[in-house]
Protein backbone atom coordinates (compact mmCIF):
# COMPACT_ATOMS: atom_id res chain seq x y z
CA UNK A 1 0.00 0.00 0.00
CA UNK A 2 2.28 2.53 1.19
CA UNK A 3 4.87 1.58 -1.68
CA UNK A 4 2.07 2.83 -4.55
CA UNK A 5 2.40 6.16 -3.52
CA UNK A 6 6.20 6.20 -4.49
CA UNK A 7 5.42 7.57 -7.79
CA UNK A 8 3.92 10.69 -6.10
CA UNK A 9 6.73 10.99 -4.08
CA UNK A 10 8.93 11.02 -7.22
CA UNK A 11 6.58 13.02 -9.74
CA UNK A 12 6.16 15.84 -7.20
CA UNK A 13 9.76 16.07 -6.29
CA UNK A 14 10.72 16.23 -10.06
CA UNK A 15 8.45 18.94 -9.92
CA UNK A 16 10.57 20.97 -7.50
CA UNK A 17 13.26 19.78 -9.38
CA UNK A 18 12.09 21.46 -12.72
CA UNK A 19 11.37 24.60 -10.41
CA UNK A 20 14.95 24.89 -9.13
CA UNK A 21 15.92 24.54 -12.52
CA UNK A 22 14.12 27.55 -13.79
CA UNK A 23 14.94 29.82 -11.17
CA UNK A 24 17.68 32.26 -10.83
CA UNK A 25 20.56 30.21 -9.12
CA UNK A 26 22.95 33.14 -8.83
CA UNK A 27 21.23 33.41 -5.75
CA UNK A 28 20.33 31.45 -2.43
CA UNK A 29 17.24 29.98 -2.71
CA UNK A 30 14.81 29.52 0.16
CA UNK A 31 14.76 25.30 0.83
CA UNK A 32 12.16 25.70 3.68
CA UNK A 33 9.50 26.93 1.73
CA UNK A 34 10.22 24.72 -1.36
CA UNK A 35 10.47 21.73 1.04
CA UNK A 36 7.27 22.46 2.46
CA UNK A 37 5.65 23.28 -1.20
CA UNK A 38 6.71 19.55 -1.82
CA UNK A 39 5.35 18.07 0.52
CA UNK A 40 2.13 19.79 0.50
CA UNK A 41 1.92 18.85 -3.09
CA UNK A 42 2.26 15.19 -1.98
CA UNK A 43 -0.02 14.99 1.01
CA UNK A 44 -2.99 16.48 -1.15
CA UNK A 45 -2.36 13.88 -3.86
CA UNK A 46 -2.20 11.38 -1.69
CA UNK A 47 -5.36 12.65 0.20
CA UNK A 48 -7.34 13.55 -2.33
CA UNK A 49 -5.86 11.84 -5.41
CA UNK A 50 -5.16 15.34 -7.35
CA UNK A 51 -8.54 15.85 -7.71
CA UNK A 52 -8.60 18.85 -5.41
CA UNK A 53 -7.71 22.34 -7.00
CA UNK A 54 -5.92 23.84 -3.86
CA UNK A 55 -4.20 26.88 -3.29
CA UNK A 56 -1.01 25.84 -2.09
CA UNK A 57 0.19 29.35 -0.90
CA UNK A 58 -3.25 30.50 1.00
CA UNK A 59 -3.11 27.08 2.78
CA UNK A 60 0.25 27.11 3.72
CA UNK A 61 -0.20 30.74 5.59
CA UNK A 62 -3.73 29.45 6.69
CA UNK A 63 -2.22 26.46 8.29
CA UNK A 64 1.18 28.83 9.76
CA UNK A 65 -2.01 30.58 11.72
CA UNK A 66 -3.49 27.86 12.59
CA UNK A 67 -0.21 26.58 13.98
CA UNK A 68 0.80 29.47 16.05
CA UNK A 69 -2.15 28.85 18.40
CA UNK A 70 -0.67 25.95 19.45
CA UNK A 71 1.39 27.29 22.35
CA UNK A 72 -1.40 29.51 23.53
CA UNK A 73 -3.99 26.78 23.90
CA UNK A 74 -1.27 24.85 25.73
CA UNK A 75 -0.59 27.84 27.91
CA UNK A 76 -4.71 28.28 28.28
CA UNK A 77 -5.06 24.48 29.60
CA UNK A 78 -2.00 25.07 31.92
CA UNK A 79 -3.07 27.89 33.22
CA UNK A 80 -7.06 27.05 33.15
CA UNK A 81 -7.39 30.55 31.48
CA UNK A 82 -11.22 30.55 29.94
CA UNK A 83 -11.33 30.01 26.30
CA UNK A 84 -12.49 33.27 24.96
CA UNK A 85 -10.24 35.44 26.35
CA UNK A 86 -8.32 36.71 23.51
CA UNK A 87 -4.63 36.04 22.59
CA UNK A 88 -2.47 37.85 19.66
CA UNK A 89 -3.86 36.82 16.12
CA UNK A 90 -6.51 35.24 17.40
CA UNK A 91 -8.74 36.50 14.94
CA UNK A 92 -7.05 35.84 12.16
CA UNK A 93 -5.75 32.26 13.53
CA UNK A 94 -10.26 31.91 13.57
CA UNK A 95 -10.74 32.78 10.15
CA UNK A 96 -8.23 30.93 8.50
CA UNK A 97 -9.28 27.58 10.59
CA UNK A 98 -12.83 28.66 9.31
CA UNK A 99 -11.10 28.82 5.47
CA UNK A 100 -9.47 25.35 6.09
CA UNK A 101 -12.98 23.61 6.98
CA UNK A 102 -14.73 25.35 4.08
CA UNK A 103 -12.02 24.39 1.50
CA UNK A 104 -11.67 21.09 2.70
CA UNK A 105 -15.89 20.61 2.51
CA UNK A 106 -16.16 21.93 -0.53
CA UNK A 107 -13.53 19.33 -2.30
CA UNK A 108 -15.37 16.54 -0.15
CA UNK A 109 -18.83 17.78 -1.78
CA UNK A 110 -17.60 17.77 -4.46
CA UNK A 111 -16.37 13.91 -4.54
CA UNK A 112 -19.40 12.21 -4.69
CA UNK A 113 -18.35 9.89 -6.95
CA UNK A 114 -15.29 7.38 -5.55
CA UNK A 115 -12.84 7.39 -8.39
CA UNK A 116 -10.96 4.25 -8.69
CA UNK A 117 -8.37 5.81 -6.58
CA UNK A 118 -7.04 4.28 -3.49
CA UNK A 119 -6.59 8.11 -1.93
CA UNK A 120 -7.44 8.46 1.60
CA UNK A 121 -10.80 10.14 0.83
CA UNK A 122 -12.17 7.06 -1.11
CA UNK A 123 -10.58 4.89 1.81
CA UNK A 124 -12.30 6.96 4.42
CA UNK A 125 -15.89 7.09 2.60
CA UNK A 126 -15.53 3.37 2.05
CA UNK A 127 -14.63 2.55 5.66
CA UNK A 128 -17.48 0.98 8.14
CA UNK A 129 -17.59 0.32 11.79
CA UNK A 130 -17.25 -3.58 11.84
CA UNK A 131 -19.66 -3.94 14.42
CA UNK A 132 -22.46 -1.13 13.92
CA UNK A 133 -21.45 -0.37 10.15
CA UNK A 134 -21.34 3.50 10.28
CA UNK A 135 -19.73 4.98 8.23
CA UNK A 136 -18.17 8.62 8.66
CA UNK A 137 -20.09 11.79 8.23
CA UNK A 138 -18.55 14.52 6.20
CA UNK A 139 -17.72 16.55 9.08
CA UNK A 140 -15.62 13.84 10.18
CA UNK A 141 -13.86 13.06 7.12
CA UNK A 142 -13.00 17.18 7.07
CA UNK A 143 -11.62 17.11 10.51
CA UNK A 144 -9.71 13.63 9.72
CA UNK A 145 -8.39 15.18 6.14
CA UNK A 146 -7.49 18.49 8.18
CA UNK A 147 -5.53 16.23 10.74
CA UNK A 148 -3.80 14.30 8.15
CA UNK A 149 -2.85 17.61 5.90
CA UNK A 150 -1.40 19.41 9.02
CA UNK A 151 0.38 16.65 10.39
CA UNK A 152 1.85 15.32 7.17
CA UNK A 153 3.27 17.59 5.69
CA UNK A 154 5.16 20.27 7.34
CA UNK A 155 7.18 17.96 9.21
CA UNK A 156 8.54 15.77 6.53
CA UNK A 157 8.91 19.27 5.03
CA UNK A 158 11.51 20.65 7.91
CA UNK A 159 13.07 17.14 8.34
CA UNK A 160 14.11 17.19 4.68
CA UNK A 161 14.79 21.36 5.20
CA UNK A 162 17.46 20.32 7.71
CA UNK A 163 18.63 17.24 6.30
CA UNK A 164 19.16 19.29 2.58
CA UNK A 165 21.74 22.05 4.91
CA UNK A 166 23.67 19.70 6.72
CA UNK A 167 24.52 17.78 3.43
CA UNK A 168 25.57 21.30 1.82
CA UNK A 169 27.94 22.10 4.68
CA UNK A 170 28.89 18.14 4.36
CA UNK A 171 30.32 17.39 0.88
CA UNK A 172 31.38 14.31 1.66
CA UNK A 173 28.24 12.84 2.87
CA UNK A 174 26.43 14.67 -0.28
CA UNK A 175 28.63 13.05 -2.14
CA UNK A 176 27.70 9.36 -0.64
CA UNK A 177 24.24 10.03 -1.20
CA UNK A 178 25.15 11.68 -4.76
CA UNK A 179 26.08 7.57 -5.75
CA UNK A 180 24.09 5.63 -3.69
CA UNK A 181 21.02 7.28 -5.66
CA UNK A 182 23.29 6.91 -8.91
CA UNK A 183 24.01 2.90 -8.08
CA UNK A 184 20.10 2.46 -7.26
CA UNK A 185 18.31 4.13 -9.95
CA UNK A 186 20.63 5.77 -12.37
CA UNK A 187 18.61 8.36 -14.30
CA UNK A 188 14.90 6.77 -13.74
CA UNK A 189 12.69 8.01 -11.27
CA UNK A 190 12.94 6.83 -7.93
CA UNK A 191 9.95 3.81 -7.62
CA UNK A 192 8.93 1.45 -5.33
CA UNK A 193 11.73 -0.89 -6.24
CA UNK A 194 14.66 1.98 -6.15
CA UNK A 195 13.29 3.13 -3.27
CA UNK A 196 14.00 0.33 -0.81
CA UNK A 197 17.73 0.80 -2.04
CA UNK A 198 18.05 4.09 -1.09
CA UNK A 199 19.54 3.07 3.14
CA UNK A 200 21.89 6.07 3.09
CA UNK A 201 19.41 8.66 2.03
CA UNK A 202 17.00 7.19 4.69
CA UNK A 203 19.83 7.17 7.15
CA UNK A 204 20.61 11.12 6.29
CA UNK A 205 16.98 11.78 7.22
CA UNK A 206 17.05 10.21 10.56
CA UNK A 207 19.98 11.73 11.77
CA UNK A 208 18.92 14.92 10.73
CA UNK A 209 15.63 14.33 12.91
CA UNK A 210 17.95 13.28 15.16
CA UNK A 211 20.18 16.90 15.56
CA UNK A 212 16.93 19.02 14.74
CA UNK A 213 13.42 16.54 15.64
CA UNK A 214 10.52 18.18 13.60
CA UNK A 215 8.31 17.71 16.75
CA UNK A 216 11.01 19.10 19.03
CA UNK A 217 8.71 17.66 22.19
CA UNK A 218 5.90 15.75 23.18
CA UNK A 219 3.63 16.08 25.68
CA UNK A 220 1.20 14.06 28.25
CA UNK A 221 -0.96 14.08 31.40
CA UNK A 222 -0.82 11.02 33.65
CA UNK A 223 -4.41 9.66 33.87
CA UNK A 224 -3.22 7.24 37.40
CA UNK A 225 0.00 7.86 39.25
CA UNK A 226 2.76 6.49 37.85
CA UNK A 227 6.31 5.46 38.67
CA UNK A 228 8.78 6.23 35.52
CA UNK A 229 12.70 5.10 36.81
CA UNK A 230 12.89 6.57 40.11
CA UNK A 231 9.88 9.15 39.96
CA UNK A 232 6.65 9.15 41.17
CA UNK A 233 3.85 11.00 39.59
CA UNK A 234 0.49 11.72 41.11
CA UNK A 235 -1.98 11.15 38.20
CA UNK A 236 -2.88 14.62 36.67
CA UNK A 237 0.96 15.54 35.76
CA UNK A 238 1.37 17.47 32.69
CA UNK A 239 4.62 15.33 31.69
CA UNK A 240 6.98 16.98 29.37
CA UNK A 241 9.11 14.67 27.08
CA UNK A 242 12.16 17.02 25.72
CA UNK A 243 12.74 15.24 22.08
CA UNK A 244 15.55 17.59 21.18
CA UNK A 245 17.36 17.10 24.59
CA UNK A 246 17.12 13.64 24.17
CA UNK A 247 18.07 13.51 20.85
CA UNK A 248 21.63 15.42 21.77
CA UNK A 249 21.87 13.92 25.56
CA UNK A 250 25.94 12.98 25.66
CA UNK A 251 24.70 10.02 27.97
CA UNK A 252 23.08 7.78 24.78
CA UNK A 253 24.76 9.56 22.32
CA UNK A 254 28.57 9.61 21.17
CA UNK A 255 29.45 13.46 20.27
CA UNK A 256 26.23 14.16 20.00
CA UNK A 257 26.47 17.51 17.70
CA UNK A 258 27.90 15.75 15.21
CA UNK A 259 26.06 14.90 11.92
CA UNK A 260 27.00 11.14 11.34
CA UNK A 261 24.55 9.85 9.59
CA UNK A 262 26.75 6.06 10.02
CA UNK A 263 25.24 5.87 13.15
CA UNK A 264 21.98 4.63 11.77
CA UNK A 265 23.59 1.91 10.48
CA UNK A 266 21.51 -1.15 10.85
CA UNK A 267 23.40 -2.74 13.71
CA UNK A 268 24.02 0.37 15.16
CA UNK A 269 20.14 0.89 15.84
CA UNK A 270 19.70 -2.63 16.82
CA UNK A 271 22.09 -2.03 19.81
CA UNK A 272 20.63 1.26 20.85
CA UNK A 273 17.72 1.42 23.18
CA UNK A 274 14.24 2.33 21.34
CA UNK A 275 13.62 5.08 23.57
CA UNK A 276 16.79 6.94 22.66
CA UNK A 277 15.71 8.19 19.40
CA UNK A 278 11.94 9.92 18.98
CA UNK A 279 11.13 11.73 16.17
CA UNK A 280 7.96 9.84 15.41
CA UNK A 281 7.18 9.21 19.62
CA UNK A 282 6.20 6.22 20.76
CA UNK A 283 3.76 4.08 22.74
CA UNK A 284 0.34 4.11 21.47
CA UNK A 285 -0.08 7.43 19.68
CA UNK A 286 3.59 6.82 17.83
CA UNK A 287 2.94 8.73 14.67
CA UNK A 288 0.80 6.58 12.00
CA UNK A 289 2.66 8.76 9.32
CA UNK A 290 6.22 7.39 9.61
CA UNK A 291 6.07 4.36 7.23
CA UNK A 292 5.06 6.99 4.83
CA UNK A 293 7.08 9.88 5.94
CA UNK A 294 10.47 8.10 5.40
CA UNK A 295 9.64 6.88 1.75
CA UNK A 296 8.54 10.12 1.00
CA UNK A 297 11.54 11.58 2.60
CA UNK A 298 14.12 9.44 0.94
CA UNK A 299 12.63 9.55 -2.29
CA UNK A 300 12.59 13.25 -2.68
CA UNK A 301 16.21 13.79 -1.06
CA UNK A 302 17.13 11.34 -3.66
CA UNK A 303 15.96 13.40 -6.41
CA UNK A 304 17.14 16.59 -5.46
CA UNK A 305 20.65 15.58 -5.24
CA UNK A 306 20.70 13.66 -8.14
CA UNK A 307 20.06 16.54 -9.85
CA UNK A 308 21.85 19.63 -7.76
CA UNK A 309 24.68 20.48 -5.55
CA UNK A 310 23.79 22.22 -2.42
CA UNK A 311 26.28 24.31 -0.71
CA UNK A 312 25.63 26.58 2.53
CA UNK A 313 25.58 30.21 2.29
CA UNK A 314 28.41 31.82 3.69
CA UNK A 315 27.94 33.38 7.26
CA UNK A 316 24.55 32.13 7.45
CA UNK A 317 23.86 30.12 10.83
CA UNK A 318 19.93 28.64 11.19
CA UNK A 319 18.23 29.53 13.61
CA UNK A 320 15.90 26.59 14.88
CA UNK A 321 13.00 27.74 16.40
CA UNK A 322 10.26 25.83 18.39
CA UNK A 323 6.48 26.96 16.54
CA UNK A 324 5.32 23.19 17.39
CA UNK A 325 7.73 22.02 14.33
CA UNK A 326 11.72 22.78 14.56
CA UNK A 327 11.86 25.42 11.89
CA UNK A 328 15.00 27.39 10.62
CA UNK A 329 13.75 31.02 11.52
CA UNK A 330 13.63 32.99 8.56
CA UNK A 331 13.64 29.98 5.97
CA UNK A 332 16.79 28.19 4.71
CA UNK A 333 18.81 29.95 2.60
CA UNK A 334 21.15 27.25 0.26
CA UNK A 335 22.71 27.40 -3.10
CA UNK A 336 21.89 25.28 -6.04
CA UNK A 337 24.16 24.34 -8.92
CA UNK A 338 22.83 21.99 -11.67
CA UNK A 339 25.22 18.89 -11.76
C1 LIG B 1 9.07 13.37 9.29
C2 LIG B 1 7.75 13.43 9.34
C3 LIG B 1 6.91 13.26 10.59
C4 LIG B 1 7.24 13.42 11.90
C5 LIG B 1 8.60 13.81 12.48
C6 LIG B 1 6.05 13.13 12.69
C7 LIG B 1 6.01 13.15 14.08
C8 LIG B 1 4.91 12.77 14.83
C9 LIG B 1 4.90 12.64 16.26
C10 LIG B 1 6.08 12.89 17.19
C11 LIG B 1 3.66 12.23 16.63
C12 LIG B 1 3.19 11.88 18.04
C13 LIG B 1 2.77 13.09 18.82
C14 LIG B 1 2.50 12.73 20.25
O1 LIG B 1 2.90 11.66 20.72
O2 LIG B 1 1.90 13.55 20.96
C15 LIG B 1 2.85 12.15 15.42
C16 LIG B 1 1.52 11.80 15.37
C17 LIG B 1 0.77 11.75 14.21
N1 LIG B 1 1.24 11.86 12.93
FE1 LIG B 1 3.12 12.25 12.39
N2 LIG B 1 5.03 12.82 11.84
C18 LIG B 1 5.50 12.89 10.55
C19 LIG B 1 4.79 12.61 9.39
C20 LIG B 1 3.46 12.29 9.33
C21 LIG B 1 2.72 12.00 8.11
C22 LIG B 1 3.33 11.98 6.71
C23 LIG B 1 1.43 11.77 8.48
C24 LIG B 1 0.23 11.41 7.62
C25 LIG B 1 0.31 10.89 6.43
C26 LIG B 1 1.36 11.91 9.92
C27 LIG B 1 0.21 11.76 10.68
C28 LIG B 1 0.17 11.75 12.07
C29 LIG B 1 -1.06 11.55 12.83
C30 LIG B 1 -2.47 11.39 12.25
C31 LIG B 1 -0.69 11.55 14.19
C32 LIG B 1 -1.59 11.38 15.39
C33 LIG B 1 -1.62 9.92 15.79
C34 LIG B 1 -2.44 9.67 17.04
O3 LIG B 1 -2.56 10.55 17.89
O4 LIG B 1 -2.96 8.57 17.17
N3 LIG B 1 2.60 12.22 10.41
N4 LIG B 1 3.65 12.46 14.33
Amino acid sequence: MLLSFVPVFAAMAQRQVERWRKADRTVPTDAAAAMTRTTFEIIVEAMLGGSANLDADRYSRALTDNFGTIPWHIIYVMFSIPEWMPYPHRRRAMRSRDFLHRDIRRIVAARHFRSSKPDLLNLMRAAHDPETGRTMSDDEIVANLLTFITAGHETTAVALTWALWLLAKDQVTQQRVFDEVKSVAADQPIDAASVEGLAFCRQVIQEAMRLFPPAPGIARISKAAVKIGNMQFSASTRIHIPVFALHRNAGLWDNPDAFDPDRFAPELVKARRRFAFLPFGGGPRVCIGGGFAMLEAAAILATIIRAFRLDPVAGHKPKPVARVTLRPAGGMPLLITER
